[in-house]
């Protein structure tokens, strides 16, 4: 260890719904020295993202849940400092599996090496890191829209829902976003060029987002969950695709809001319609996909056709703040923590 301080976020309890300020803790520790083998990073960019409520929950899912005391999960871009690893060396800029901290050590083989001159860094947290790739695996490998369908995407200014859009549109079909507010929407309609935009604070959502679908539904982006599968469900023409992304309503536990078991409604809708729902996680596609997704997405980016935004929030210490905001709608945009820029 040196003199230097570094700073973490460590998950202090585990939240009972939505989480609290309380439930995290900042640290601060000691710089570590790396070994052989082992590079020292320096966390410029951190990326906030839905599924870290998940690792909060002590409760079997697809991944390991941080341990108490443990220092949050998270991918960031990061500076090598300090490198006794033969393919690193200081000044390289990273994408690596940090944490929610200002320092890390890393003797991991899948850190990716990036170049500024490509892209601005911060993207390969959002359009073109895992976000991105999610929002194409799930078009491209399960809705496969088709020239003329109707695709609807909820979180539709998120760095998921975004570029859903804009595959579907690229794809030929008429993308219609779901968000949270006019900004948001005129947003998504205006900027990222959707077809269409509904707002699911209106009072009278549903029958907007039917007026919004005249065809129906053929394709349904499911980010999620909750009231906004209540009022899709009855548009889903036969044979819709549902490849089932995420559903962030649901994540702090506290059902559909209004005592309604939607399952009943859903199965017979499944049935009724031949309706396929295909739950997935990107990780599922990366290694077949990851190559082709980032010539497309990246080359979409370089020439404009494909649009992104992003929300930075300045120091580690608002990280607590920031995703809490995230799970009730308050980042607009993909949600980045400048830790050290
Ligand atoms: N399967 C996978 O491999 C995979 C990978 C990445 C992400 N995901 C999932 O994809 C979804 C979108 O993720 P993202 O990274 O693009 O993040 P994001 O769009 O920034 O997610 C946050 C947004 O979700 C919406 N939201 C939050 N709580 C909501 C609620 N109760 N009801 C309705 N909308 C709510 C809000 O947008 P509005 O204000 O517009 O409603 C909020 O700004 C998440 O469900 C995430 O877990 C899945």
């Amino acid at each position: 260890m040196t003199h230097a301080k570094a700073r973490q976020i460590v998950l202090a309890a585990r939240p009972h719904g939505k989480p609290q300020l309380t439930d995290f803790r900042l640290e601060e520790t000691g710089v570590p020295t790396p070994r052989a083998g082992q590079v020292l990073l320096k966390v410029r960019y951190l990326s906030l993202d839905p599924y870290m409520r998940g690792r909060m929950d002590d409760r079997q899912s697809y991944a390991q849940p941080v341990p108490l005391g443990g220092v949050m999960e998270g991918e960031s871009v990061a500076t090598v400092i300090a490198s006794h690893h033969p393919s690193y060396a200081e000044g390289d800029i990273v994408l690596a599996k940090t944490g929610w901290c200002t320092h890390a050590l890393s003797d991991r083989a899948d850190l990716r090496k990036l170049d500024p001159a490509v892209a601005p860094v911060t993207t390969w947290l959002g359009v073109l890191g895992m976000p991105g790739f999610t929002a194409y695996a799930g078009v491209r490998l399960i809705g496969t829209p088709q020239p003329r369908d109707t695709v609807v995407v909820a979180a539709a200014s998120g760095p998921v829902g975004s570029l859903v859009g804009q595959l579907a549109q690229l794809a030929g079909a008429r993308a219609v976003g779901i968000a949270g507010g006019s900004e948001k929407c005129a947003f998504v309609q205006d900027e990222l060029r959707f077809d269409a935009a509904v707002n699911h604070r209106a009072v009278d959502f549903p029958a907007q987002l039917a007026a919004a679908c005249p065809n129906g539904i053929d394709v349904y982006f499911e980010n999620v969950g909750g009231a906004i599968w209540q009022a899709v469900l009855p548009l889903l023409n036969p044979f819709a695709r549902i490849p089932v992304c995420g559903l962030i309503a649901q994540y702090n536990g506290v059902g559909q809001g209004d005592g309604t078991d939607w399952l009943p409604a859903t199965m017979r809708a499944l049935l009724s319609k031949s309706l396929t729902l295909r739950g997935f996680i990107y990780t599922e596609f990366a290694e077949q996909h990851y190559a082709a997704f980032l010539r497309e997405v990246g080359a979409g980016i370089a020439d404009g056709r494909i649009r992104y935004r992003e929300d930075i929030v300045d120091g580690l210490e608002q990280a607590p703040e920031a995703f809490i905001g995230m799970l009730e709608g308050r980042n607009f945009g993909k949600l980045i923590v400048r830790v050290d820029a």
